[in-house]
């Protein structure tokens, strides 16, 4: 199907907010593991995409799109060049509306499941970069595409559009977190160049990048 990159819009918003609540389960879709559908977006990809941020936590966003229907995302890449400014800015920006829509005591809400419940506390207390990722590159990027694009190629170029952007901005590297159990992403990752990055941090998994180890997407 012919596709195409551009930079996100306010009104994708809905759209990316979808996509990463139908890959939250490690790559899967996580529709059936929340109450709150709204939730995994909201904590992952909007606050890359959201005005407010913008220019102080140096964020960027690309979203896939169909030719055939232009306004749709149907993958996205988002990012920021400064994580730490990113971290502050959301905490003075994004997380407050959220915290008094979703107050912590909601996780004793018996209606909400384990997934809404996990991503209450995170919104509450977003969990920050291990400093050592951060020496490797200040910027970090979340990248997700419906099952109908994946395996064609468009991950490889929504990275490319990354790498370039964040060239642009004078940087040379990129990380990104893994959920460990998210098997295909890592393969992916591996395959275009990342390398692990030791932490030690339980949970999650930490992958880096060199523009230079990155070879663009060729048809
Ligand atoms: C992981 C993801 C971003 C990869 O993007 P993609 O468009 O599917 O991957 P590409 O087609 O660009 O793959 C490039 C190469 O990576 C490797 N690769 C990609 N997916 C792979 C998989 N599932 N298993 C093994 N290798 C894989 C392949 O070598 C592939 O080249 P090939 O298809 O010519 O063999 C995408 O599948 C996705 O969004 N998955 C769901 C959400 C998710 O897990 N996001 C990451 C959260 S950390």
């Amino acid at each position: 199907m012919p596709a195409h990159i551009r930079p996100a819009r306010l009104e994708d918003m809905p759209a990316i907010s979808r996509i990463s609540l139908l890959t939250g389960r490690a790559g899967q879709s996580a529709e059936d593991d929340h109450r709150i559908g709204g939730l995994p977006g909201s904590v992952w990809a909007e606050p890359y995409v959201a005005a407010e941020l913008k220019p102080d936590a140096r964020t960027f966003a690309f979203v896939l799109v169909n030719d055939d229907a232009p306004d749709l995302a149907v993958g996205y890449i988002v990012g920021t060049a400064d994580t730490r400014a990113y971290e502050r800015v959301a905490e003075e920006r994004w997380w407050p509306a959220l915290r008094t829509r979703h107050p912590l005591t909601s996780v004793d809400d018996r209606a909400l499941m384990d997934a809404d419940r996990q991503h209450v506390r995170l919104l509450h207390k977003p969990d920050l970069a291990p400093q050592n990722v951060i020496e490797f590159s200040p910027a970090h990027v979340h990248i997700s595409l419906l099952p109908s694009h994946q395996r064609q190629g468009w991950g490889h170029r929504l990275l490319d559009a990354a790498v370039s952007h964040l060239r642009g901005e004078g940087l040379d590297a990129l990380h990104l977190v893994v959920n460990p159990r998210n098997n295909q992403a890592k393969q992916f990752y591996l395959k275009v160049g990342f390398e692990r990055l030791p932490t030690d941090e339980r949970g999650y998994e930490y992958y880096g990048l060199r523009s230079s180890r990155f070879t663009s997407f060729r048809q």
